[in-house]
């Protein structure tokens, strides 16, 4: 009784049908699982694409066919032992649901479908130091982030953390700016920035030194030096003349409000002492 129950029961498991989801990059290899039971000794494997059950990949009886469809040919590679199937240089098209049929030695079957999407792996943002402007005790380091992908979101860590500093992002979201004051005595102050879409991130570090010499202004220093983009550089330059003239422009604000907010305090204390 109990050995008709266990066999029932290897039966049904044998016949569900799970949906697995795997994701891959563009352009890299990925392996769909099977999902054979690691006992078995297969004697069966037939992968196939579409609802008409396109043959991609079988082996039968240890004769492997590899080269079935056009789309896959010379992509493919099925490992006869686990029933794996790998698929070499993803393309956008491989992106669809995969059914796999399996048989064992022993005259059991089961079947799978794993569906499988293609993405866009999220490239190394770039950091350029714009520019490096010298003042007591420090400089003002203006840090441009961009990436090559479209649509991210940027985020900048600073670590130690120094107390002025300012973020700006472009609508367009291809570069965010970053403006800092770096004190001289201060040479390790990493600036992180990351670059993040759809769950996906990637970042690039730079620790910028403020240059001991008043000119030349500009500092080349930068760790990540991947592919930079010169695009419009006099018109990124006014952009990022006009965010530090703004932060000046705080600044003094601040210092003026600063002054006048002592001035009228004194006037205050005069006020009460007459
Ligand atoms: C993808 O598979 C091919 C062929 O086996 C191999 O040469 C290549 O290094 C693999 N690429 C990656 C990113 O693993
Ligand atoms: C199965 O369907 C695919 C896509 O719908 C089609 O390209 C292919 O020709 C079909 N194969 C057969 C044998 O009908
Ligand atoms: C730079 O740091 C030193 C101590 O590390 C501090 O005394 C000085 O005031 C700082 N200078 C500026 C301009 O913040
Ligand atoms: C970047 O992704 C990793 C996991 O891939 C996650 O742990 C981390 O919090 C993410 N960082 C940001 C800033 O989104």
């Amino acid at each position: 009784m109990r050995l008709l129950v266990i066999s029932i029961i290897i039966l049904q498991v044998g016949l569900v049908e799970s949906l697995k989801e795997v994701s891959g990059y563009l352009g890299d290899n990925v392996t769909l699982p099977s999902g054979a039971d690691p006992s078995w000794t297969l004697s069966k494997i037939e992968w196939s694409i579409f609802p008409n059950n396109t043959w991609i990949a079988t082996s039968r009886n240890g004769k492997k066919s590899i080269e079935r469809f056009y789309r896959y040919k010379g992509r493919l590679s099925l490992d006869t032992t686990t029933g794996d199937l790998t698929i070499h240089n993803l393309n956008r098209q491989d992106t669809m649901e995969y059914s796999v049929d399996l048989d064992n030695t022993a005259g059991q079957d089961s079947a799978n479908k794993i569906k499988l999407t293609v993405t866009e792996r999220l490239q190394k943002p770039t950091i350029r130091t714009a520019a490096s402007i010298p003042e007591n005790g420090g400089c003002w380091v203006v840090l441009q982030c961009s990436s090559a992908d479209q649509g991210v979101e940027f985020t900048w860590q600073v670590e130690p953390s120094v107390a002025t500093d300012i973020n700006t992002q472009d609508r367009h979201g291809s570069s965010a700016v970053h403006v800092a004051f770096l004190n001289t005595t201060r040479s390790d102050v990493q600036f992180t920035c990351t670059s993040s879409k759809n769950k996906e991130n990637n970042t690039c570090s730079v620790t910028p030194h403020c240059s001991v010499e008043p000119t030349p202004p500009v500092l080349p220093e930068s760790r990540c030096r991947y592919g930079l983009a010169v695009v419009g550089g006099a018109i990124l330059g006014i952009f990022l003349s006009a965010v530090v003239m703004y932060f000046f422009g705080e600044k003094i604000k601040a210092v003026w409000g600063f002054i006048t907010g002592k001035q009228r305090q004194s006037n205050n204390s005069a006020e009460t002492e007459a």
